[in-house]
């Protein structure tokens, strides 16, 4: 798959994969994107995962036609895209690692290997000529690992953006961006908003005709669209108009609390309510919603004198990320000793620019005249 005239895709689609990162769920699969620069120097941008070493290195030489290339730039260390590596140093002994100055204890640490002869070393605002394409390189620290550097090439307009712009999927997978790349987002850098709203400065700063991440496909239209949704999410902003709740429930009693809300809210005129189960969805799709929206419910029951499992990592989830610039809502379910309210305001202590809504909600095993009354004051103040 040709990029440009001069670069060329040569990455492969990973479709056996169960946990991306050991955690993620990938049902379409994931890729790992790799590029081919071809100019009088030949440049390599990313190995690829180590199943698919064999691959990728037979992706390279037919694209060079059996020519060795000259760089393997290496932008990022974790080992989704470094554990070709070392294959990639066998097979070419006269090619040169470009990576930042971290990266390589990095490779030693991971793999046993040191290139003393064989590294050159850049940072930001270094360059590197392969003829035509000069390479300039933009260090973008913990989007997602410290060592991360992206690239620039001036000729073709096109930025090597590393894993921003990235989401799970194949890239035979037949799929909405944004869903995916959402949930990859908060998922793998949502902690790093303030890093990634650094990066979007530099990348304001070049003329973009391409980006080119290390997962997912190449971005090549509309890319306001992109670096809008990519601004909205590193600066914790709203995305979409609507509210979610999100709740865990042991006999279906907070279950009902959750969908008669969400019925009140949507009579009410709420334009979308996401609902999910904690226990039974994907919590790395309840944790995008919940970035997504600016108002997110939380409801649960007391459980061993705390709340139920799954919120308290769901919670955790939240503050780890720094969950900011929300209004949240609390039910609590508590059949003897409710306390579940008090346990996620602790939880959520220390998180900025948090509103709690005026009402909360508190349930006595099962719903009564008097807790669906307080629904009602709830969804009636989430709406107006
Ligand atoms: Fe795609 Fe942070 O690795």
């Amino acid at each position: 798959m040709k990029i440009t005239d001069d670069i060329i895709y040569i990455g492969v689609n990973d479709r056996k994969l169960d946990l991306f990162e050991g955690q993620y769920i990938v049902p379409e699969g994931m890729a790992y994107n790799s590029y081919l620069i071809i100019d009088e120097k030949t440049a390599v941008m990313d190995s690829v995962d180590g199943n698919f070493s064999a691959e990728w290195l037979e992706n390279i030489e037919s694209a060079l036609g059996g020519k060795a290339p000259d760089y393997l730039v290496i932008q990022h260390m974790e080992p989704d895209h470094s554990s070709s590596i070392t294959a990639f140093m066998d097979k070419y002994p006269e090619a040169v690692i470009v990576s930042n100055a971290k990266s390589f204890p990095m490779l030693k640490n991971f793999y046993g290997a040191e290139y003393p002869e064989r590294q050159l070393t850049v940072g930001e605002g270094d360059t590197l000529s392969l003829g035509k394409h000069i390479l300039s390189f933009i260090a973008a620290p913990m989007v997602h690992w410290p060592e991360v550097i992206m690239t620039y090439d001036s000729a073709d307009k096109v930025f090597f953006s590393a894993d921003a712009f990235g989401k799970f999927g194949a890239l035979d997978a037949d799929e909405d961006w944004a869903c995916e790349a959402r949930r990859y987002y908060f998922g793998i850098v949502g902690k790093y908003g303030a890093q990634v709203q650094t990066l979007l400065k530099k990348a304001a700063a070049l003329e973009i005709n391409t980006i080119c991440p290390l997962h997912g496909p190449v971005l090549s239209e509309n890319l306001g669209y992109y670096l809008d949704l990519y601004n909205t999410w590193s600066s914790y902003g709203v995305e979409s108009e609507g509210i979610v709740i999100n709740y865990t429930s042991v006999y279906g009693n907070t279950k009902k609390a959750a969908e008669k809300l969400a019925a009140l809210l949507e009579a009410k005129g709420c334009p979308k309510v996401a609902v999910n189960d904690l226990a039974r969805c994907d919590m790395a799709e309840a944790v995008e919603d919940t970035f997504r929206y600016g108002t997110v419910v939380l409801a649960t029951t007391t459980y061993n004198g705390d709340i139920f499992p799954f919120m308290r990592q769901f919670i955790g989830d939240l503050t780890e990320r720094g969950i900011k610039n929300k209004k949240i809502a609390l039910i609590e379910n508590g059949s003897w000793g409710p306390m579940a309210i008090k346990k996620m305001t602790a939880m959520l202590e220390g998180m900025k620019n948090i509103e709690y809504a005026e009402n909360s909600v508190t349930i006595k095993s099962a719903l009564d005249a008097e807790s669906e009354a307080k629904l009602e004051a709830l969804a009636e103040e989430l709406t107006k």
